[in-house]
C-alpha cells in the first residue's frame, strides 16, 4: 500500500492537486449551536441508494456503535457524482447552513471549500484518533495544505473501468475476458456488435458519464503524463493530439445508447446487465451495485477501459468538519469512525472501493477489491478530473455544460475550445 499511495502522489504532487492556499479558516468548535440540546449528526452524501448505500449504512453502523451520545441523520441528496447534491450543498454553505460533515472528493475539489474558507482544519483529529500512523507518510504529507489537513479521506475508487457482459459480446464472438487493447480495438469490437444486431453496444449516461468515457479516451491516447497534464496547463488542451483522441471520442459515442442524456449510471448499468449493451464504462462502485443487486459474477467481466491497462485513474471520497456546521463533536465523531480500520472496512467491503488506511488486509474483501488492491500498488496512478482529483467544481461544472452540448451536437472543435477554457487554471 505504501508503494502505491507514494507512486499515486507523485503525480498529485505533479499536478498541485493538493497545493491549494488555505486562507481564513478558524476551528470555531463553539459553533452550531449547543451540543447537548442537538446531538444529531447530518451526514450529507450522495450515497443515497444500492450499493452506495450499502456503503453507508457500512459506516452507520460503526457510527452506531461507536459514537452512542449521537444520532445519525442521513442527508443524502441522490443523483450520480453528487450531479444533485453539490448544487443543494452550494446553496446550505452560501446560506451558512452547513450539515455537520459533507462528502468532498480529495484533491482539487476540496482545495475549493478550503478556498472559500468553508472547512475546518482537523489536523488536530489525524493526533487525536491516530490517523497520522494509519495512513502512508505520504499521503499524510500530500493531504497537508500550509501544515493543515481538512478532510478524513474513507477509501480510493478507481475511474478507468468497463464492465462488460459477456452474453451480449458472444453475439459477435467477442471474449468478455480479454480486453481490447486500444480504443480502435475496442471501436472495432463495438462495430461488431453492431452488425450482430446489438443496437447500443456502449451504455453510458448523461454528463459525468460521458465526462468519465473522455477522460479514459484521452488517457488511451495520450498516456498517462499527457493525460496529468491536461488540468495543470502542462498539457496544450489545444493540440491536435487532442483533437484527434476527441474524434475517437465522438466515435465510440457514435455506438452509444440514444437515450444517455435521459439516464443515470445505474440505469446504463441496467442496460449491460439485461443484455441490451456490451458495456458500460463506469468508476467501480459499479462492483458495489452488483453486489447489492445480487448479480453473480458469472454474469460480467471487467478490466481497465482501453488503451489504460497501465494505469489506475482514481479518487477518494472523503469528509469534512464544515465550519460552523452543527454538532461538531458528533462529527468529530463521524470522522473518527471515517478514519477507523473498522470504519474503512465496514465501508469499503460494500462501496467496491478499497481502504485509504494502509492496514488493511486483503482477505476481508470481495474479489473486485483484491484485484484493485494490487493494481492500486502496481500501475500509474492519475488523477481523475470528473471526481475532483485533478479539477475544480467550477471547471467541472464547464465541462458538464460542454459535454450536454456534445453529446447533442457532436462538435469536436465546440467541444475543445470548451476544454482549452474549462482547463485554465482559475
Ligand atoms: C463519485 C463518488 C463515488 C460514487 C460516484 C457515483 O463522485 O466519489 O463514491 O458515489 O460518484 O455516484
Amino acid at each position: 500500500m505504501r508503494g502505491g499511495w507514494s507512486k499515486t502522489l507523485a503525480v498529485v504532487g505533479a499536478v498541485g492537486l493538493l497545493a491549494v492556499s488555505a486562507c481564513g479558516n478558524s476551528d470555531d468548535s463553539s459553533s452550531g449551536g449547543d451540543a447537548a440540546a442537538n446531538k444529531d449528526v447530518t451526514v450529507f452524501t450522495w450515497w443515497a441508494d444500492g450499493g452506495e448505500k450499502a456503503g453507508l449504512d457500512g459506516l452507520v453502523s460503526v457510527f452506531n456503535t461507536e459514537c452512542k451520545d449521537y444520532k445519525f441523520v442521513n442527508s443524502a441528496v441522490a443523483g450520480g457524482a453528487g450531479s444533485n447534491a453539490k448544487q443543494v450543498l452550494a446553496n446550505d454553505l452560501q446560506a451558512k447552513k452547513p450539515p455537520s460533515t459533507f462528502q468532498a472528493h480529495a484533491g482539487a475539489e476540496l482545495g475549493d471549500y478550503i478556498k472559500n474558507a468553508q472547512v475546518d482544519d482537523v489536523s488536530d483529529l489525524y493526533k487525536e484518533f491516530g490517523l497520522d500512523k494509519a495512513f502512508p507518510q505520504t499521503l499524510l504529507d500530500n493531504l497537508t495544505v500550509d501544515g493543515k489537513i481538512y478532510s478524513v479521506p474513507a477509501n480510493v475508487h478507481r475511474a478507468n473501468v468497463v464492465w462488460a457482459s459477456p452474453a451480449v459480446l458472444k453475439k459477435a464472438n467477442i471474449d468478455a475476458t480479454k480486453a481490447p487493447a486500444s480504443v480502435d480495438a475496442w471501436i472495432a469490437d463495438m462495430e461488431k456488435l453492431k452488425q450482430a444486431g446489438v443496437k447500443a453496444p456502449l451504455a453510458t449516461s448523461k454528463g459525468f458519464a460521458e465526462e468519465m468515457v473522455m477522460e479514459a479516451v484521452l488517457l488511451a491516447e495520450l498516456g498517462p503524463e499527457k493525460f496529468t497534464g491536461l488540468w495543470n496547463g502542462k498539457t496544450d488542451m489545444a493540440g491536435a493530439d487532442v483533437t484527434a483522441a476527441l474524434e475517437k471520442f465522438k466515435k465510440v459515442l457514435s455506438y452509444a445508447n440514444a437515450d444517455r442524456e435521459a439516464v443515470d449510471w445505474p440505469d446504463a448499468l441496467q442496460y449491460v446487465n439485461k443484455g441490451q449493451s456490451g458495456y458500460t464504462l463506469m468508476g467501480d462502485w459499479v462492483a458495489a451495485q452488483q453486489l447489492s443487486d445480487k448479480i453473480p459474477d458469472s454474469a460480467y467481466t471487467y478490466w481497465p477501459a482501453p488503451g489504460t491497462s497501465g494505469d489506475f485513474q482514481f479518487l477518494a471520497d472523503s469528509f469534512t468538519l464544515p465550519t460552523g456546521g452543527q454538532d461538531p463533536e458528533g462529527a468529530k465523531c463521524w470522522l473518527k469512525t471515517v478514519g477507523s480500520a473498522e470504519g474503512q472496512k465496514a465501508f469499503n467491503t460494500k462501496k467496491g472501493s478499497i481502504p485509504a488506511r494502509s492496514d488493511a488486509s486483503p482477505a476481508d474483501y470481495p474479489k473486485y477489491q483484491q484485484s484493485a488492491m494490487a493494481d492500486w500498488k502496481s500501475k500509474t496512478i492519475v488523477p481523475s478530473c470528473a471526481h475532483g482529483a485533478a479539477c475544480t467544481l467550477g471547471q467541472n461544472d464547464s465541462i458538464l455544460s460542454a459535454m450536454g452540448q456534445f453529446s447533442s451536437g457532436l462538435d469536436v472543435g465546440t467541444l475543445q475550445k470548451a476544454l482549452v477554457a474549462a482547463a485554465k487554471p482559475s
